[in-house]
């Protein structure tokens, strides 16, 4: 697993973007088939989607050919539902750039046959032959996706029960209050991610450090899923210095040695105006 700590949200976000736009448009040099992005929501990934955006609008960037699979969508919210997923999605990405809305999947959360649903999601994702990239968030409680503590790490697309901690974390869409948000959601698995060729995590914040510290510096462990990160062959986290806080100073140490190249190509990439 890499880990790449950036000193602040904007540098994360901004390093995140670079790395997956450099990987669509190298990918499109070489493949004609379409290029598969698994995507989150929730507040961390929005750094992300906004230099996204600027890259599409600079000319640097289309999403022409690229098939999206969102993670997950709350049970029981329509689509036009502010909070639902499917609607973040539009505001925060879609809307913005030239992603064909045909190519740009969501779980449907209104479904009357949820277990169809979600078997019809994995089996579009295999018949686009996989996803390349998968792009993710972690809840405090260290989950991925709605993969709350406790899921099978070999769990597919399905439903799952969110914990009180989801809820209390998410009310702050809800009015502030934990019970409107729903009680359930469709979501990716592990597995699922698992599957992805490349798996890459933004983690920001104060509020996430413990997870983090569990995720790298422990062992792999259902309690913590996004810990299945240590068996993916290439995983990377990149994270700000607040929620690498709970880390080891020797760990901070050694994965900033190792990806202190990194961070160099990064800044001189920022400065050139690249
Ligand atoms: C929800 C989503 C996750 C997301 C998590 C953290 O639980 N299902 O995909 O990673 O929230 O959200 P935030 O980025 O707002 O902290």
């Amino acid at each position: 697993m890499r880990l790449i700590i950036h000193e602040n949200y904007d540098d994360a976000s901004r390093w995140a973007a670079f790395y997956i736009a450099d990987k669509i448009n190298a990918y499109r040099k070489i493949n004609s088939k379409p290029f598969v992005l698994g995507l989150p929501t929730g507040s961390s990934p929005v750094g992300i989607y906004r230099e996204l955006i600027k890259m599409h609008r600079a000319g640097q960037l289309s999403f022409a050919h690229v098939h999206s699979y969102n993670m997950d969508e709350y049970v029981g919210l329509p689509a036009s539902h502010p909070q639902s997923y499917h609607y973040f999605m539009a505001e925060n990405l879609f809307s913005h750039v030239d992603i064909d809305p045909a190519h740009a999947h969501v779980l449907d959360g209104m479904t009357k046959d949820p277990v169809k649903e979600c078997q019809n999601y994995e089996d579009a994702i295999a018949r686009e032959g996989g996803i390349e990239l998968f792009l993710g968030g972690m809840g405090s409680d260290g989950h991925i996706a709605f993969n709350e503590p406790g899921s099978s790490l070999q769990s597919r697309t399905r439903v799952k029960t969110l914990t009180e901690e989801t809820k209390i974390a998410n009310a702050r869409f809800f009015e502030g209050d934990p019970e409107k948000v729903p009680a359930t959601a469709l979501t990716v698995g592990v597995g699922t991610v698992m599957d992805a060729r490349e798996v890459m995590i933004i983690v920001n914040g104060k509020n996430k450090a413990r997870a983090l510290q569990a995720v790298v510096e422990e062992g792999l462990n259902h309690t913590w899923t996004l810990s299945c990160l240590q068996m993916h062959s290439r995983a990377i986290i990149v994270c700000d210095e607040d929620a690498a806080e709970d880390l080891r100073v020797k760990t901070v140490r050694y994965f900033k040695d190792i990806e202190k190249d990194t961070i160099k190509t990064y800044r001189e990439r920022v400065k050139n105006g690249a």
